[in-house]
């Protein structure tokens, strides 16, 4: 049935087995409800042990693509919703706005504490993923081992130990720096606004993705700066033909995209698309902030390549930080910017003075011993897991005129409605039922994504999830009043 295995460690061969099942699956040549091999004849016709057939299939069954059947065998369980989600038609590209951040973003934020809320909404790993007991280690150690450094001002750039990890892992995404290229920051948020200082005035206009992270807009808005929204297609990303036009017209002083596994899409932007769009900018000397606090939560083999791995003028300011794959409250980011490296240790010394010392040796010592890399194991495959599970439900509960992405990696899950149904309204009726979500409103300035509404699935797959969506469900199906803000 599958073509024989190549020779490998014991230890790989269920992911083997598991990896070629899925494509399977997901290309549709297996279908839902398709019988699939014994654990007899599949160890006979891969020449693999009953345990390792076993443990892929219980792998495929954890992610949702399989069940066990009592008595009868394992059936394909995935029915993926066919159609992905489509982008409005765009507004013309002569009119950047002055950026005005909605009072729905507030709206929707406000009940985030709120316990009784079951939160799809937010972007991040539910605490139960995070590795608690060992960064609070990792904490202990740093200030028992570097007690005067962590009560002191740390050097502007940043702790030096944290800096060279950050460069250590930026080979994997294809970029070589060492430490004297990075500034740490307080968060990824931090670092775009630093970033963003370094090459705008207020006034200038930077072109950003659409839909987009509702963040950047508060942070234009808090720089004076207008926004020219870039449409980015939910499956292929940024709309490069469009940009390229843009750049014809508009007086670009910047571009602020999330080209890894966009937030609220999940779209990864291919390495031929990051590469063109890292050399139209050179070719018209605009620099690119790249957002890529996703990039380490990938569900494939391999890291997706960095824009800044193909920038070979210093035009790419790359931020990130750990908020979304280790620790959001300990505010550790950072920056490597290029030929901007000097404005913006200049900026970090006019503000900020030092980044928290203690924080920053901490999540150095974390990433120095290899507990990173063994934690990211570990989340990546919980919300690889947790997206097929979303996904899977959102495929039995919502009706069939309803779309959703398929993302390879990150946390959100874009869902297209009928232009009949307002997602503010549904926000509304949902909030009701306890359900937090994010409409698709908050995630353009002009509001264009009506129909549209980002589902995260940071949090491993409950009862009270499936009953959530299930809920979700059936208030799409049902008629809403109109919406009472827009
Ligand atoms: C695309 C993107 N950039 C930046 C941030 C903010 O990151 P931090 O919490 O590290 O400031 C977020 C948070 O949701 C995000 O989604």
């Amino acid at each position: 049935m599958i073509e024989q295995l190549a020779e490998s460690p014991v230890d790989f061969l269920y992911q083997q087995v598991t990896e070629r099942f899925e494509q399977l699956i997901t290309t549709g040549v297996l279908k839902t409800g398709d019988k699939l091999p014994s654990l007899r004849a599949l160890t006979q016709e891969q020449g693999i042990s009953l345990s390792t057939a076993f443990r892929a299939y219980c792998e495929l069954e954890a992610k949702g693509f399989i069940e066990a059947r009592i008595k009868s065998g394992y059936y394909v369980r995935y029915a993926p919703r066919s159609g992905a989600p489509t982008q409005p038609t765009p507004k013309p590209w002569t009119d950047p706005a002055l950026v005005s951040v909605d009072d729905m973003i507030m709206q929707v934020y406000q009940n985030l504490s709120e316990k009784d809320i079951v939160q799809l909404s937010v972007a991040a790993p539910a605490l139960e993923l995070l590795p608690e007991g060992k960064l609070n280690k990792a904490m202990a150690e740093a200030v028992r081992t570097h007690a005067a450094s962590c009560l002191n001002y740390e050097v502007i750039q940043g702790n030096q130990r944290l800096r060279t990890q950050i460069a250590r892992y930026a080979v994997a995404s294809g970029i070589t720096v060492t430490e004297e290229d990075v500034v740490t920051t307080h968060g990824c948020m931090d670092a775009l606004v630093l970033c963003l200082r370094a090459v705008t005035s207020p006034g200038d206009t930077v072109a950003i993705d659409s839909p987009t992270y509702f963040g950047i807009f508060s942070a234009l808005q808090s720089l004076g700066l207008k926004a020219l929204e870039i449409p980015h297609h939910p499956t292929t990303g940024l709309d490069l033909d469009y940009l390229e036009n843009a750049l014809q017209t508009v007086r670009l002083a910047a571009c602020l995209f999330v080209p890894t596994f966009s937030n609220p899409t999940g779209t990864c932007l291919p390495d031929a698309d990051k590469k063109r769009l890292v050399e139209l900018l050179a070719e018209h000397r605009v620099p690119l902030i790249e957002d890529d606090i996703y990039g380490e939560l990938y569900f494939g083999r391999q890291r997706p390549r960095t824009c800044k791995s193909f920038d070979q003028r210093g035009l790419v300011l790359l931020c990130s930080s750990v908020s979304k794959s280790l620790a959001p409250g300990y505010r550790v980011g950072w920056c490597l910017p290029g030929q901007y490296l000097a404005k913006v240790v200049q900026l970090k010394r006019m503000t900020t003075v030092s980044s928290t010392a203690p924080t920053q040796a901490a999540i150095g010592l974390f990433f120095e011993n290899g507990r990173y890399d063994l934690h990211l194991r570990h989340l990546r495959k919980a919300l690889h897991t947790q997206c097929l599970r979303y996904t899977q439900a959102i495929a039995e509960y919502f009706p069939p005129e309803i779309k959703v992405t398929q993302p390879q990696g990150g946390y959100a899950l874009w869902v297209q409605m009928p232009p009949t149904i307002n997602a503010y309204t549904l926000f509304r009726a949902a909030l009701r039922e306890k359900i937090g979500l994010a409409p698709g409103q908050i995630f353009s300035m002009d509001g264009r994504f009506k129909h549209h509404f980002r589902l995260c699935f940071g949090a491993p797959y409950t009862q009270s999830i499936d009953a959530s969506l299930r809920t979700l469900g059936q208030l799409i199906r049902e008629p809403m009043e109109p919406p009472t803000a827009e």
